[in-house]
């Protein structure tokens, strides 16, 4: 079902971390390849630490995914207990708007699997002030990791999607929020949809332990195609190819439809 590829990164080979590249052949076997993943990391750092801190990404791609999380075969296979929610980005709306990402975690994610609210820290994104809602979260962050400034959080997990125009979290391209160094959380813009967002900064992203993108459908092709087989100065400035964790692990999880444009597709389908 799933084939593997490693690439060289869009980044500096002395920067880069070999994206490890995984493509399922359908949205179901992809749900259930992310889902072994996630649980696999999960399992160890809880090993390490006893919990696992993972950032949700937003937009409509993680839903899949979080219906067969909520499914009992694969309930019963994670200590929820131990899983620590926070969010990669947040739309600038309420959280029961229906582009609020927090709503969306919560109708198919906590509220299925009977998280506790304690265990989920969601952006504010229903306040009035964005920066100081940027800085409250970016303290919470700290607080969390025990991470004064100017040192750089770890989380266990980053779950990250990527939209047409190569944005990832809600870092847009020529963006100040994809300038930011020294903030961990910032306020960024979208050209369309909810303007206003939260979002974690290349600098966080880039210190994760994982970073795994969720891709599918076939109007991520393009883009997943000049992220991953750059050609152009262009293509690696894009914000999905600025991902690169220091000494963290970076792992795309594609459906066939999205890899279907990468030069090198593995010549072989449906093998174990
Ligand atoms: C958001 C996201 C954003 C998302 C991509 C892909 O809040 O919009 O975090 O970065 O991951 O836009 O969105 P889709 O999954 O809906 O294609």
């Amino acid at each position: 079902m799933e084939q593997r590829r490693n690439v060289p990164s869009a980044l500096p080979a002395d920067m880069a971390a070999t994206p490890d590249i995984r493509i399922a052949s359908g949205t179901q076997e992809w749900g259930q390849a992310v889902a072994s993943l996630i649980l696999a990391e999960s399992q160890q750092a809880i090993q390490a630490h006893g919990r696992c801190l993972i950032a949700l990404s937003g937009g409509s791609t993680p839903k899949t995914l979080y219906q067969v999380l909520a499914t009992p075969e694969w309930n019963a296979r994670f200590d929820w207990s131990r899983m620590v929610f926070l969010f990669g980005d947040e739309r600038c709306t309420p959280p029961d708007h229906p582009e609020s990402n927090f709503r969306m975690a919560q109708t198919e994610l906590f509220q299925p699997l009977n998280i506790r609210p304690e265990q989920v820290y969601r952006m504010k994104g229903e306040s009035d002030d964005p920066p100081a809602a940027a800085r409250e979260y970016e303290a919470t962050i700290r607080r969390l990791t025990n991470s004064p400034a100017p040192r750089v959080p770890v989380l266990d997990l980053i779950l990250l999607g990527i939209g047409e125009d190569g944005h990832t979290a809600s870092l847009f391209p020529e963006t100040a929020a994809l300038r930011e160094q020294t903030a961990i959380v910032t306020v960024g813009q979208s050209p369309k949809g909810t303007r206003s967002r939260l979002t974690l900064t290349l600098g966080v992203l880039n210190h994760a332990a994982v970073v795994l993108f969720l891709v599918t459908g076939p109007g991520k092709a393009d883009m997943v195609r000049r992220v991953l087989d750059p050609e152009s100065e262009a293509d690696r400035s894009l914000p999905a190819a600025r991902i690169s964790p220091e000494s963290g692990r970076l792992v795309w999880m594609l459906d066939h439809a999205a890899a279907q444009q990468l030069k090198k597709m593995p010549a072989h389908r449906g093998e174990t």
